[in-house]
């Protein structure tokens, strides 16, 4: 990726070279260029899948990239959130019913693999369906068939699914709560999002892609960074977004709309104990170098990618300059 040229040094980092986006998702830390690597195989493909991470990791996201760098692309992405579907009515959510299937099913209705037909269908928080209606699950995975509730007609079916759950599922399955067959039968191909906290070499990056999708031309100060690099994030990438699109709500229209610490409004309580267990060194480590990308990626997209003018503004020697861009995996053409 990166086309820094340097006639002396070979890149130290065996993912260098590895895509640090895929779709809408951006990334740089390995387990995010690891994952990035696997989805775009796994989009190439036609397999089912099973994502797994905490709320706000993400997996939503992934599905979507995943649909839109396949085949089926084109076709319906169609999402289906069990947790927000009361579970007397998951079924009919899911496979539709016909007319008088149950009491107030007075019209026949499409379900959610219905409306996906041809296409991805993903089913958000697939823990919550209930061990009675697994068994539906199971066989339109397996046979490839589908049949509303109160039907007696199998249609067949040409549907990607993508499942995903906060949960640990294979726990679910050894509690009871989840059926081993159908378990295995998602997790055919099986992902799990790291949390912000396991990755927080990438907040800055993550930090610019959000306030560049958020338009305008705000900035944050190297405190702010700083402090975003040390927050707890038990909401992650969802809370990071939050928190920035309130900041940015905070600043004045016209001006310089720099966002400081203060404007985070991030609370003492809710920053995590000071990892002193990792030692001073690697804390500050971790600091020091996230905001280094963060420096150094807007001395590069202010200078235009120019890497002589970046050096001459940002005082830097310009072999030095260029070292460190590649240590950060920093593209010269975008900046990023
Ligand atoms: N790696 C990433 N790069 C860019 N944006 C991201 C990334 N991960 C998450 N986001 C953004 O964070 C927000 C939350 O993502 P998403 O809805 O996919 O999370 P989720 O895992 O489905 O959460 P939940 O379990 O709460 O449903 C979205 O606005 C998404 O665009
Ligand atoms: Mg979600």
């Amino acid at each position: 990726m990166s086309n820094i040229e340097s006639p002396t040094e070979k890149p130290l980092d065996p993912l260098a070279s590895e895509p640090s986006r895929f779709g809408d998702l951006v990334g740089t830390s390995a387990p995010m260029k690891e994952l990035f690597a696997i989805l775009a195989r796994v989009a190439a493909s036609d397999v089912g899948m099973l994502i797994e991470g905490e709320t706000g990791t993400g997996k939503e996201l992934v599905a979507e990239a995943i649909h839109a760098a396949s085949a089926r692309k084109g076709k319906p992405f169609v999402v289906c959130d069990l947790a927000g579907v009361t579970r007397s009515l998951i079924e009919s959510e899911l496979f539709g019913h016909v007319r008088g299937a149950f009491t107030g099913a007075d019209r026949e209705r499409d379900g959610a693999f219905a409306q996906a037909a041809g296409g991805t269908i993903f089913i958000d928080e697939i823990a919550e369906l209930e061990p009675s209606a697994q068994p539906r699950l199971l066989r339109a995975l397996e046979r490839r068939q589908v049949k509303p509730v109160g039907g007696s007609v199998y249609r067949d079916l040409d549907v990607r699914v993508i499942a995903a759950t906060n949960r640990d599922l294979a726990e679910e399955v050894k509690a009871g709560r989840f059926r081993e067959d159908l378990f295995h039968r998602l997790a055919v191909m099986k992902v799990r999002l790291p949390s912000l906290r396991e990755r927080r070499e990438d907040i800055p990056l993550l930090v610019d892609h959000l306030l560049q999708r958020a338009g305008g031309n705000a900035k944050l100060a190297p405190e702010a960074l700083a402090r975003l690099v040390e927050h707890g994030w038990p909401g992650n990438v969802r809370e990071l977004k939050n928190v920035l699109d309130r900041s940015l709500s905070l600043l004045p229209p016209e001006g310089e709309r720099v966002i400081t610490p203060e404007l985070l409004g991030l609370s003492d309580a809710a920053a995590p104990p000071a990892p002193v267990d990792e030692g001073f060194r690697a804390a500050k480590e971790r600091v020091v170098t996230a905001w280094e990308r963060a420096w150094l990626s807007r001395l590069l997209s202010d200078a235009r990618g120019n890497v002589t003018r970046a050096a001459r503004v940002g005082r830097l020697d310009r072999v030095h300059l260029y070292r460190l861009l590649r240590k950060h995996n920093i593209d010269v053409r975008g900046g990023q």
